[in-house]
């Protein structure tokens, strides 16, 4: 309680804002101002007024809102915290990628270090890849670094998309047998699924939602009982908005261990020290908030 209340006297002395993603561990949820999926953050980040950003998720995340608003000081609380996919392609991959396919527009996922959404048209996140790659006026597009979000998009356009074959090694390892078994234990509940899952998972889900898209829909669902596809993180904050409904994980071990390195004392720590800071050299993040923006720019 003591670390609470001083997290919450600095923020004020230090106009502070803390951001914290679904995947966060409830202490660290309860403390933030706001949470929510990479696209809401990504806004979040966009419009906020204040002097200082504590974002309590991972790398790509904090580096995102450091181009977003170059003027704000960002702070990761937990020092490498890295997405592990984001660092599956290189930007020299990337471009021998382009090299291949000329004429494909590049949509990079938000989880993506700042040098690979420079080198790309657009970004999106897991909320608005479909959108993004129909907005776009070319009929090829290179789509990374996620193969299962590639995948996902791919079945619903007609255009080309030339996958990168990254993966999130937490959705990934969920597999088509856990739906079974789940659906085996709670036949009443809904599958509620990510698109960063597998195909043969998406395959048995009944829905495929960012994890925002999978609040929204419990919120609204006439259904008492969910099986959750992602994260466990995600499960807090559906248990705080629907107390009268269930959730069970699609699996106990779909945990993200960069996701679990914040804790309160970290956060205290970032809003004392004002580090570990984010910062992005402009020459990459002018190239870099170009994509971001051409994203925030597509209506869902
Ligand atoms: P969303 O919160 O955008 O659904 O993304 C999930 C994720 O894995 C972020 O790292
Ligand atoms: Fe990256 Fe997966 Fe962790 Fe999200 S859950 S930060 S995609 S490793």
């Amino acid at each position: 309680m003591a670390t609470i209340n001083e997290i919450l006297s600095l923020k004020k002395e230090r106009r502070a804002t803390i951001l914290a993603h679904n995947y966060q561990i409830a202490e660290v949820q309860d403390v933030a101002d706001l949470v929510g999926d990479s696209l809401e953050l990504s806004r979040a980040a966009a419009r906020l007024d204040c002097d200082v950003i504590i974002f309590c998720g991972v790398d790509f995340m904090a580096e995102t809102a450091a181009i977003l608003s170059p003027q704000k000081t960002v702070v990761l609380p937990a020092r490498g915290a890295c997405c592990p996919m984001a660092h599956m392609i290189t930007p020299e991959q990337l471009c021998d990628l382009k090299s291949l396919h000329p004429e494909a527009a590049v949509v990079c996922y938000v989880n993506s270090t700042a040098e690979i959404k420079a080198e790309s048209d657009v970004c999106c996140t897991s909320a608005n890849g479909v959108e993004v790659v129909a907005s776009l006026s070319e009929d090829e597009v290179i789509f990374v670094p996620d193969r299962n979000l590639a995948a996902y998009v791919a079945r619903h356009t007609k255009k080309k998309i030339i996958p990168w074959d990254g993966y999130c090694y937490v959705h990934d390892r969920l597999t088509a047998q856990d739906v079974t078994t789940a659906r085996a234990l709670h036949p009443e509940a809904e599958v509620l699924v990510h698109p960063e899952c597998s195909p043969q998972v998406i395959d048995l889900a009944d829905f495929v939602y960012s994890t925002a898209g999978m609040g929204r829909h419990a919120n609204s669902s006439s259904a008492s009982e969910f099986i959750i596809g992602t994260e466990i993180g995600m499960i807090h904050r559906l248990k705080k908005e629907n107390p009268s409904k269930e959730f069970y994980p699609l699996s106990e071990n779909a945990i993200c261990q960069n996701m679990k390195k914040t804790d309160l004392d970290l956060v205290l720590r970032a809003l004392q020290t004002l580090e570990p800071r984010v910062s992005v050299p402009e020459q990459i993040a002018v190239r870099a908030r170009r994509s971001i923006e051409r994203m925030l720019a597509v209506k869902v």
